[in-house]
């Protein structure tokens, strides 16, 4: 049987921030779902989250992950403190329980499967992850035999200047056998630095108690400011980008693009300076992106090009070029081969396969067909001050330059729409549709 606690009660006060510190975001998630993803596939039986500091807030915020159970810990006393919460929800538990921290979120997940193999194995009463730090200034100091038994755990607040020497780092990850932790965990005490009850002095009070060092320091790295936040993240898009090159994606300047773990790449595909994926993306194979791209939350089918423009929540079918400074915003579909051109912006519309659309225009709320041209300057009149109506175009039609369709609008097939025109009627099927007034030259001479 298997507990796993993520202490995320406390408030972070070093980040200097509104927001609680396990809320913070870390490429694109946020740090305490990063720890609760890092133990998913550990199934355990029982999911605990200590929450104190806003607490509703964080609660909120995890609403949708079912069968988290939020242990209230308020006021926040220290890490001790806040497992002695456990007591009473855990009360007749015989199994282990996994104890995480909420601000240490690059831990893999292979990591933490070691963890509870080790200590299954060792039968020891604790096993917690270490590891050599080369700035450890600020963590506990794990004090360690060769053998891998721990005898103390101590504050880098409270060690002397010969035990800050010590570089063993102690993660702030444990797994504890909950019957003997439950034992000792009403004998902590506050004499320390500051005056809390630290869960890390529990270790001197089991036996045996037993460390795994970790091969890659950045996993344990915790966070408490937001220079660590900035390094945590630059750690994990190094992951990410090493991961899809590995996968056949090519950057050509790999440091200055940021990913997501939720966007996916094809086989490859081209990742040009300056470009960044947010949320939930598939690109698939033969993509090029880039330069300068944002993409959140999009389908991008094979072959298509994007360069200097903004992609959200769209979709795009094979082959379309986009940009360059193209804004594609919310349910803007793109049919194969479309060509979408500067300073054009598309919003929750359906633009059937082959439609142009070059130059300086905005097609809001519009179903056009196949094949469509799109004059220079064509503006869809979506809204009347109170509603949004919608535009539509038939295939093979062409607007000239500087048109105006004020919706509701429907026009036929190949329609043909003179440039300057402002229309507010129905077009037929073939129709030429003029809007505008004659043109007038005068004679001054007589
Ligand atoms: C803790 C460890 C330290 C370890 C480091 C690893 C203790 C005493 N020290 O130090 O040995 O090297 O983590 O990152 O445990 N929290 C609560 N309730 C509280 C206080 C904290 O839930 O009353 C939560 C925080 O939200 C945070 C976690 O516990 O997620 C760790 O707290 P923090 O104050 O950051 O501990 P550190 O000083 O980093
Ligand atoms: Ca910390």
């Amino acid at each position: 049987m298997l507990a796993v606690a993520v202490l995320a009660a406390g408030k972070g006060t070093r980040m200097k921030s509104d927001l609680p510190k396990v809320l913070q975001p870390l490429a694109g998630s946020t740090l305490v779902e990063r720890v609760l993803a890092s133990c998913e596939h550990l199934h355990p039986e029982r999911r605990l989250l200590i929450v104190g500091h806003q607490a509703e807030r964080v609660e909120s915020t995890l609403a949708a992950h079912h069968g988290l159970e939020f242990v209230l810990q308020q006021p926040q006393h220290g890490t001790g403190h806040a497992v002695q919460q456990l007591l009473e929800p855990l009360q007749g538990f015989k199994g282990q329980l996994l104890v995480l921290n909420g601000d240490v979120p690059l831990l893999r997940p292979e990591t933490l499967e070691q963890l509870l193999e080790q200590h299954r194995r060792s039968g020891a009463a604790v096993t917690l992850l270490s590891a050599r730090l080369s700035d450890p200034s600020g963590y506990g100091r794990v004090v360690a035999a060769a053998n891998g038994a721990v005898s103390a755990i101590i504050e880098h607040r409270d060690c002397s200047a010969e035990q800050r020497l010590n570089n063993l780092t102690n993660a702030g990850i444990y797994c504890f056998d909950w019957p003997q932790l439950a034992a000792v965990l009403p004998r902590l005490a506050s004499d320390n630095d500051q005056g809390e009850l630290y869960l890390t002095d529990t270790i001197a009070m089991l036996s045996p108690a037993m460390h795994l060092e970790v091969a890659d320091a950045d996993e344990i790295n915790g966070i408490n400011d937001r220079l660590q936040l900035a390094q945590c993240e630059a750690v994990l898009q190094e992951r990410l980008r090493r991961h899809w090159m590995a996968e056949g994606v090519s950057f050509t300047d790999p440091l200055s693009c940021t990913l997501s773990e939720g966007t996916r790449f094809g086989r490859d595909v081209v990742v040009e300076p300056q470009c960044h994926f947010r949320g939930v993306n598939t690109i698939a194979a033969g993509c090029r992106i880039g330069p300068g791209s944002l993409i959140e939350n999009s389908r991008l089918e094979t072959g298509v090009e994007v360069l200097y423009s903004v992609l959200r929540d769209v979709e795009v079918e094979q082959n379309c070029v986009i940009g360059p400074y193209a804004q594609l915003r919310a349910g803007a579909q793109l049919g194969a081969g479309s060509r979408i051109g500067n300073f054009v912006e598309v919003k929750n519309s359906r633009l059937g396969a082959g439609v142009k659309a070059n130059h300086l225009s905005y097609l809001g709320d519009a179903d056009l067909g196949a094949g469509v041209n799109v004059g220079a300057g064509t503006i869809t009149a979506n809204y009347d001050g109170v509603r949004k109506h919608r535009t539509a175009i038939g295939a093979g039609s062409k607007t000239g330059a500087n048109s105006t369709l004020v919706a509701p609008i429907r026009l036929g097939e190949n329609v043909t729409v003179a440039a300057g025109s402002t229309l507010t009627d129905d077009v037929p099927a073939g129709a030429l549709a003029f809007g505008r007034a004659r043109q007038v030259v005068k004679d001054r001479r007589g």
